[in-house]
Parts: structure tokens; C-alpha cells; sequence
């Protein structure tokens, strides 16, 4: 017994230092291994789905024991060029590349390949005339979510509607997608019209200000909203009931991502109908990267598959929502 009493300091000591070897970063290491470093240059933090991307990706890293250099660019092309070159002085394994506007990139994207750092883009897509300055690119279809939106109005309105639109960050893919994939369909409904659109970059405070002016301008002439992301669509609701208007019953309301503030907004009646667009693309992005570093070929773009959430199934859906 009085054996026990003295080695059992060391066995606890020991069992703890244990723990803390197989823990050391919430991964368990394993010998041998080399730590990959891997760069992310990311837009910024304008959206809920923004910060749900930025978190999968964080995530992701941590679990496998990757050492992650984050760079938030404030929504800023110039701010993400210079991380990729700070990313190359650093001898980065891998960059994933989350682009706010889809010109510009040839220059740093050639210095990058130049290193031989492979690169995927998440998210948002870019204009090239090189399609090997880049690996894969993980994202949405935008125009997709754009012709789902203006379907499902159409269906909701009986095909005629005065319609204004919060478009997203100017330049940006999913403000251009969004927006051709809309007009795509509605340009068979002659009696379906969008008569005000600016762009309310993504932004919550940003889409109010926007629906503000539009609702002096064109007051109750406006039936519907469509808006390219749901924090826009959450400020213009705001907008609506200062006006005085009902949102989701006077004026009707779309928009794309399905965050859980858009599934509240629907239970709340506020909100009619949400397009998702997956952000969880953590896994899919460090998959991507370990595969190119092998020099594996990839599709150049891997595709996610969204839905139509209506305000009727809003709250069935939203306790499964996983951002
Ligand atoms: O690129 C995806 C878009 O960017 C999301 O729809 C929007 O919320 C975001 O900020």
C-alpha cells in the first residue's frame, strides 16, 4: 500500500503527459509526419455565411493538424494579392483562395504557380485565360441559384411582379451569377420586372440602406424582393417594417444562402423563401490541396448541390441547419 501511495504521483504525471502528446492540438500527431502549412486568403466577414466558411476552414485545419495562415483581406482584392505573395515568401505547401472579384489574378496567380504552391479557390470563381494557375475550384453554381430564385417567385406571384434587387459585391462571381441566372428566367414572364437594383455588397446594413431608397423611390410599387445573399435580405426587412409594410406578406422576400438567420426570419413569417449555397467547404478545400500536392489531377470545378428552402418547411429544416 505504502508502494502505491509513492509511485502514484508518477503514474498521474505520466498518464497526463501522455494526454497531452496524443491531444497537442486537438490531432493526434503521428511521427514522422510533416506539418503541412497551408495559406487562406479570405474576403472578409460581411456575411453569416462568410463567417460559417471561415469557421469550416479553421476547423478543418485545426483537426488535422494543419498549420493554417489566415489572411482576412476586408473585402479588398489588393489586400488578397499581397497575402499571396507574403504566402509564397513563406514557403507555403498549399493556398486556398476564396476570390472577392473575378478579374485581376493573373499576375500573382503566375508568380504562385511560378513556386509551385498549388492553389484552390473556395467559393467564388475567377476569369483566366490560364486555367492551370489554379487546381480546382469548390463552389456553388450561382447561376443555378439565381434561375431557382426567379422560378420559385414566379410560381409565388403568378408571373407578374415589380421586383428590386440587392445584388452583391460588384465584379464578384456570385453578384454576376446570381444576376444572369435571375434574368434568365424571369425574361420569360413579360410581367415580371426588376425596377431598381444596386448592389448592397453582401452586407446586412448595407441592404437596409439600399431597400431604404428603394422603397422612398418606389414605395408600394414594389411587391417583391430578390436578393443575391440573406443578409441583405435581413436588412431590408428592416427597412420594410420602418416603412410600415409587412415584409413577407405586403412585399415578398427571396434570397440566397440559407443561413440560420434566413430559417428564423421564415418562422417568423418575415422572410418567404431561402436558395442555399453550401459554405461548409473546409473538408472538400484541405482534400483538394493533399491531392494536388500528390499531383493528382482535379475536375477544374467540384460542384455542391443546394436546395429550396420555402417558409413552410423552414421550421422542420432549421434544427438540422448546420451554419
Ligand atoms: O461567395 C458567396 C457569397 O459571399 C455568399 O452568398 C455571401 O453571403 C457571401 O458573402
Amino acid at each position: 500500500m505504502k508502494k502505491l501511495l509513492r509511485t502514484a504521483p508518477l503514474i498521474i504525471a505520466l498518464m497526463v503527459l501522455c494526454t497531452s502528446m496524443v491531444f497537442a492540438g486537438g490531432q493526434k500527431e503521428e511521427p514522422g509526419d510533416k506539418t503541412l502549412t497551408i495559406g487562406f486568403s479570405q474576403i472578409g466577414a460581411e456575411s453569416a455565411w462568410r463567417s460559417a466558411e471561415t469557421d469550416s476552414i479553421r476547423s478543418e485545419a485545426a483537426k488535422r493538424g494543419i498549420n493554417l495562415k489566415f489572411s482576412d483581406a476586408q473585402q479588398k482584392q489588393e489586400n488578397q494579392i499581397k497575402a499571396l505573395r507574403s504566402f509564397i515568401a513563406q514557403k507555403v505547401d498549399g493556398i486556398i483562395l476564396a476570390p472577392v472579384v473575378e478579374t485581376g489574378w493573373e499576375p500573382v496567380l503566375k508568380e504562385v504557380k511560378a513556386a509551385g504552391i498549388p492553389v484552390v479557390l473556395v467559393d467564388r470563381g475567377i476569369k483566366v485565360s490560364d486555367d492551370s494557375l489554379y487546381t480546382t475550384l469548390i463552389a456553388s453554381d450561382f447561376v443555378f441559384e439565381g434561375q431557382e430564385a426567379a422560378k420559385w417567385l414566379a410560381k409565388k406571384l403568378n408571373e407578374k411582379a415589380n421586383i428590386v434587387e440587392l445584388q452583391g459585391t460588384p465584379g464578384s462571381a456570385p453578384a454576376i451569377d446570381r444576376k444572369k441566372g435571375f434574368e434568365e428566367i424571369i425574361a420569360k414572364y413579360p410581367d415580371m420586372k426588376i425596377i431598381k437594383s444596386q448592389s448592397g455588397d453582401f452586407t446586412r446594413a448595407k441592404g437596409k440602406e439600399v431597400m431604404e431608397a428603394f422603397l422612398k423611390a418606389e414605395g408600394k410599387n414594389i411587391h417583391a424582393v430578390y436578393a443575391h445573399n440573406d443578409d441583405m435580405a435581413l436588412g431590408a426587412i428592416q427597412a420594410i417594417e420602418e416603412y410600415g409594410l409587412n415584409p413577407g406578406k405586403d412585399v415578398i422576400l427571396i434570397s440566397i444562402d440559407g443561413v440560420r438567420g434566413a430559417f428564423e426570419a421564415m418562422i417568423e413569417g418575415k422572410l418567404n423563401c431561402s436558395v442555399e449555397c453550401n459554405p461548409l467547404l473546409g473538408p472538400l478545400a484541405f482534400d483538394a490541396i493533399a491531392r494536388s500536392i500528390v499531383g493528382e489531377k482535379l475536375p477544374k470545378w467540384i460542384k455542391q448541390n443546394d436546395q429550396v428552402f420555402p417558409q413552410e418547411v423552414a421550421a422542420e429544416v432549421l434544427p438540422k441547419r448546420k451554419y
